[in-house]
């Protein structure tokens, strides 16, 4: 049995703390928005996951100290944009043994950080001698399945090989298989880059556009994943992986996935921000997008599919225009 905090009371976070629970974990939830706690303490249930209860053994807390003292596993499961605050907020009370997960699929605009490079950062600014054990867990996992315990494939991804074999121990169990990996930079990569090919989709879909479209997306997205994650050192396997190629098939095709709804929503006409704004929660593909860029053309890597779906997104440009440009580019070979 460990002693497991999840920072972070969204769809995710809850979906995890109720499996750690339920395999015999100690588990506390934390979360910066108060209200979330407020309701899980008093209906157990998460608003977004109504088929699924949360155990009676589950702490909440409201205080991020107690989340994090004498754990042996602390969650992020918050929302991208608000991993480096997170892991600010936590880098006074983290010890040398504690293992650091992030399960937040993002890539920091500017820093071009992923997201465990940013806990790295923000814990090593607080203390410097701090011997880190940060793991990358990512692939395809809908939270609203992991929630009712259908089976699930998922990456544990760390260069201290050993931390990523203590999380595939503890998260291992009859409903979900882990598997290692040490290229973490390829596997945060894909998490982040496959929500903006699943806005693609979206699009595609909304648009009217079959199932052909639809593969061709997923195939030319992964292709210009792939060729970014080489020019970065990753490892083509990771593309060809769980994380990588997985994950992205089940954004761009699942009904749960956000990305994939929004892009739907614009592909039938409603302008971006008031798609974004009627999923409701988190669409990580928008807040990919700026880092997606400044890294395609710091690499000078061809991402087009990538690049109208910013054109999409934040310059105004029309999903037909999009794929007309897409559709009308220099012919190539595939390989
Ligand atoms: N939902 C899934 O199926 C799934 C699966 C794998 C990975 N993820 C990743 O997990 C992350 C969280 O996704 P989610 O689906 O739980 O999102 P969500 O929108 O349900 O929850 C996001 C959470 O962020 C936290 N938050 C909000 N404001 C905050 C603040 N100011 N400071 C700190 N925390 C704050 C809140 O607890 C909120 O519930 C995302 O990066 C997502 O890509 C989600």
């Amino acid at each position: 049995m460990k002693k497991i905090s999840v920072l972070g009371a969204g769809t995710w976070g809850v979906a995890l703390a109720r499996m750690l629970a339920n395999t015999n974990n100690d588990v506390t939830v934390w979360s910066a928005v108060s209200s979330e706690i407020d309701y899980l303490e008093e209906n157990h249930r998460h608003p977004n996951l109504k088929e699924s209860v949360i155990p009676d053994s589950i702490k909440f807390t409201k205080d991020i100290e107690s989340a994090c003292k004498d754990k042996d596993i602390i969650i992020l499961a918050v929302a991208s944009i608000y991993v480096r605050s997170t892991a600010k907020n936590i880098a006074k009370y983290i010890t040398d043994n504690q293992i650091i997960i992030d399960v937040a699929k993002g890539i920091e605009d500017n820093s071009l950080l992923t997201m465990t490079e940013i806990i790295e950062q923000e814990l090593k600014n607080y203390n410097p001698n701090l011997k880190t054990n940060i793991v990358a867990l990512s692939g395809p996992t809908h939270a609203e399945e992991v929630a009712i315990d259908l089976p699930t494939t998922i990456v544990s991804a760390s260069k201290n090989i050993d931390s990523a074999k203590v999380v595939q121990d503890v998260f291992t169990n009859t409903c979900m298989r882990v598997y290692t990996n040490e290229d973490v930079k390829g596997v945060e990569l894909c998490g982040a880059l496959k929500n903006i090919i699943a806005l693609a989709s979206g699009v595609s879909s909304g648009l009217g556009y079959g199932d052909n479209a639809t593969a061709a997306i997923i195939t030319r997205g992964i292709a210009e994943i792939s060729r970014l994650g080489l020019a970065m050192g990753c490892n083509m396997q990771t593309f060809l992986g769980l994380a990588g190629i997985g994950d992205l098939i089940v954004t761009a095709t699942s009904k749960h996935s956000r990305n994939n709804t929004a892009g739907h929503l614009i592909g039938e006409g409603v302008p971006p921000q008031e798609a974004i704004a009627q999923v409701g929660m988190v669409v990580e593909g928008v807040n990919a997008l700026p880092a997606a860029i400044e890294l395609a053309n710091k690499y000078d890597v061809d991402m087009p599919i990538v690049f109208m779906v910013n054109a999409v997104i934040n310059e105004g440009v029309s999903p037909l225009v999009a794929v007309n440009t897409l559709m009308t580019r220099k012919k190539k070979s595939e390989i």
